[in-house]
This record gives C-alpha cells, sequence and structure tokens, in this order.
C-alpha cells in the first residue's frame, strides 16, 4: 500500500467549471472571482471577501492597508509556517513571537500582554492544525490595547470556537487555497472582513491601487486611469476562482469525512503510549486540517524516515520558528519566546489527512507506526 500524505479531490466538476472559464472572454478578475467571494462570504457568514493570490499575499495587504509607521510591532506566534511571519517582515513591520500553549500549539493568550510595547500595532494569531484561537478572549485584548487583529485563518476554513468563525471577531481573516489546503486550486488565498472600508482598500491595493480594472475597463468601455495608490499585483484571476466555486458546497460533508478519519485515528493511537495527540479545547469545532500526533523528540525524525520507507507520506507542521536564523536576525524576541514551541516542533508530524482516506489506510498506517515502536524498544 502507498498512501501520501496528501490527496486532492479536485474532479468532473472543477475541470468543467475551469473549462467554461477558459471558453469565457475575461480571464483575470472577473464574474468567476465577484461569485466566488460572494459565496464564500455567504459560508464565512462575513460582510466581504477579497480573493487574493494567496494567504500571505492577503496578510500582507491587511496589514499594509492600516499604513503602520515601518518597524511597529506584530505579535505573532514562533508555531506556524514562515508565510505568517514572512507577511509581517514583507510589511516592513517586526515579527515579535509569543510562546505557545505547551497543550494546543496555539499562541498562548496568557503570555500576549507581556510582548505589549509602545510600538505593539497589531496581533496575527494562527488557528493553528484548524483549531481556533480563542478569539473572544484576543479580540478583548486587541481591543483594551487598542491593537489592529489580523486571523492567519490558512487552516480553519470551517472552523469555529463558541460558535464563532474566523473574520468574526478581528479586523480581517485570511485564508490559503494552496495546493494541499482544504480547498484549493493549486494556489490561491482570500481575505474576509466585516469592514466596507476594509475592504475596498484591499481591492485597490491587490491591483496595483489603480482606479479601474480590466474589468471594469471592458464592460464601461475605455477611459482614462488613475493610480490612487502604490499597490500590488495579488488579484486572483477568474481560472482559479472557476475551481474554488464548485468547492463551497461540499465543505461541510468533506469535514464530516474529515472528523470520521480523525475519530478512527484517535481510536486505534490510544493503544500506543509512546504517541500524544494535540489537545483540543471544549467549545471547538476542529476544520482537521491536519492531523498532527507527537512522538519523543528522539524518535521523531526516524519514525518520518521509517513511515517513508513503508510508502507513508508525512510532513512535520511546524518546527518552531528560532531555526531559521534569517527570520531570527529581523525579529524580535526573549528566551521564552520558543520554550514550548520548540518542544512541540521537536515532536510534531503530520499523518495523511484527507476526506477520502479510508479506514484500511488508517489501519496500515498505526500498524507502521505500532510496528516502529515495536523495533525501537
Ligand atoms: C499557517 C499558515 N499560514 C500561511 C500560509 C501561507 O499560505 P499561502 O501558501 O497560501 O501563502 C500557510 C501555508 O501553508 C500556512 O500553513
Amino acid at each position: 500500500m502507498k498512501i501520501p500524505f496528501y490527496k486532492h479531490q479536485l474532479g468532473a466538476s472543477e475541470i468543467g467549471a475551469f473549462s467554461s472559464a477558459v471558453k469565457a472572454e475575461i480571464l483575470t478578475t472577473g464574474n468567476q472571482v465577484f461569485d466566488f467571494e460572494a459565496e464564500f462570504a455567504s459560508f464565512l457568514n462575513t460582510r466581504y471577501c477579497v480573493a487574493v493570490q494567496s494567504c500571505t499575499a492577503g496578510l500582507q495587504l491587511c496589514l499594509e492597508a492600516y499604513e503602520f509607521e515601518a518597524d511597529s510591532e506584530v505579535i505573532t506566534t514562533p508555531l506556524t509556517y514562515i508565510a505568517t511571519a514572512l507577511s509581517i517582515l514583507q510589511a516592513r513591520l517586526k515579527p515579535v513571537f509569543c510562546d505557545v500553549d505547551p497543550n494546543t500549539g496555539n499562541i498562548d493568550i496568557r503570555k500576549i500582554k507581556n510582548y505589549i510595547t509602545s510600538r505593539t500595532v497589531a496581533i496575527m494569531p494562527v488557528h493553528l492544525y484548524g483549531q481556533m484561537v480563542d478569539m473572544v478572549a484576543l479580540s478583548q485584548l486587541a481591543k483594551e490595547n487598542n491593537l489592529v487583529c489580523i486571523e492567519d485563518a490558512a487552516h480553519c476554513i470551517e472552523g469555529t470556537r463558541e460558535n464563532y468563525g474566523p473574520a468574526s471577531l478581528s479586523d480581517a481573516a485570511c485564508f490559503s487555497f494552496y495546493a494541499t489546503k482544504n480547498v484549493t486550486c493549486g494556489e490561491g488565498g482570500c481575505i474576509a472582513t466585516n469592514s466596507l472600508e476594509m475592504a475596498n482598500k484591499l481591492r485597490s491595493l491587490r491591483s496595483h491601487g489603480v482606479s479601474k480594472m480590466a474589468f471594469d475597463r471592458h464592460k464601461e468601455g475605455y477611459s482614462h486611469w488613475d493610480l490612487k495608490t502604490l499597490g500590488w499585483k495579488y488579484n486572483l484571476d477568474n481560472l482559479h476562482a472557476s475551481i474554488l466555486r464548485p468547492q463551497l458546497p461540499l465543505i461541510k460533508n468533506k469535514l464530516k469525512q474529515r472528523e470520521n478519519a480523525a475519530h478512527y485515528y484517535q481510536k486505534l493511537l490510544k493503544d500506543i503510549q509512546e504517541v500524544n495527540l494535540i489537545a483540543i479545547d471544549e467549545n471547538v469545532i476542529h476544520a482537521r486540517h491536519l492531523f498532527p500526533i507527537r512522538v519523543s523528540s528522539n524518535y521523531r525524525d526516524k519514525l518520518i524516515k521509517y513511515l517513508e520507507k513503508s510508502n507513508i507520506g508525512t510532513v512535520v507542521n511546524y518546527r518552531s520558528l528560532n531555526n531559521y536564523s534569517i527570520l531570527m536576525k529581523k525579529s524580535g524576541y526573549d528566551a521564552e519566546s520558543f520554550k514550548n514551541a520548540s518542544e512541540i516542533g521537536d515532536e510534531v508530524l503530520s499523518l495523511p489527512m484527507y476526506p477520502q482516506i479510508r479506514n484500511e489506510e488508517i489501519d496500515f498506517i498505526v500498524n507502521a507506526i505500532s510496528n516502529f515502536f515495536k523495533e525501537v524498544n
């Protein structure tokens, strides 16, 4: 048996939608994108969505929209993909790392206040693996300290906590449609916000800052346009949006399938004492983007190799960001910033997780993990 880390589920519907989009007159940002934005906003129960080329681009644009003074500080987590910190640096701001909760791996909200200085302008939480940060507490903290809050929701389209989803309690939330994400078009992203002013700014910033996009000029006929602001070229195009749209009505069913797979993993893994799971808090609906396990750091890399030899794909999500010296040179942190993040980052590995994974495949994976520990003990 060969079990890759991830298998996408794109098929006839996406191929049909893409082939219609290819035959249409407008390939760049147009009706496919606008329809996708409306449909995704409706799924999220958010007022506005602005589609971009990646989650990284979305995070950067959200920060750019506030025109913060250069080198202002943004508090974030060290247990995330490099993209979170890079988006802050790309906006010419300084990431400041606050350690994570030892059980969930999410930013430890109780510690954030230790990192707030007169230069802090924003907080960027990450809903790691698909479990939402406590946004009720975090948004309260942001409000009290007059800080902007931008959620990195790359892992968390479907997740909620206390019935709040991403973008409900913050200034904006950014999503990823990268190749292995729960909704994908290869590369893509989207920003959700309840602020019309923010949505308008983001729409301008994603298209260089021009007063009229190609779509408007096509619709209204040519007239000279202006450059209103110095923006970026991050707009999603109709081709990518066409692939995303057929996936939206299936999100809830696919989450059920992911939940079934996660519960089956949990049931079998209980019998392997060397394996620990990441805690999931009460009142959380987990998006089940990833299925991470923790094993002793002495064995983690050996287990990855063993599983690889058994034709089972795994990935580390993520090593703590203190492993990347180039990032650290530009960032703010103290010795405590990485204690829990490093420990989890040295112990964690993600097992294959996708809606169509079969119980026989999960049996095979858990069997291989069990055999590994029998061999090394
Ligand atoms: C937590 C997190 N943030 C941001 C990103 C960046 O997403 P994108 O590749 O769409 O820029 C990822 C992608 O893997 C991610 O996992």
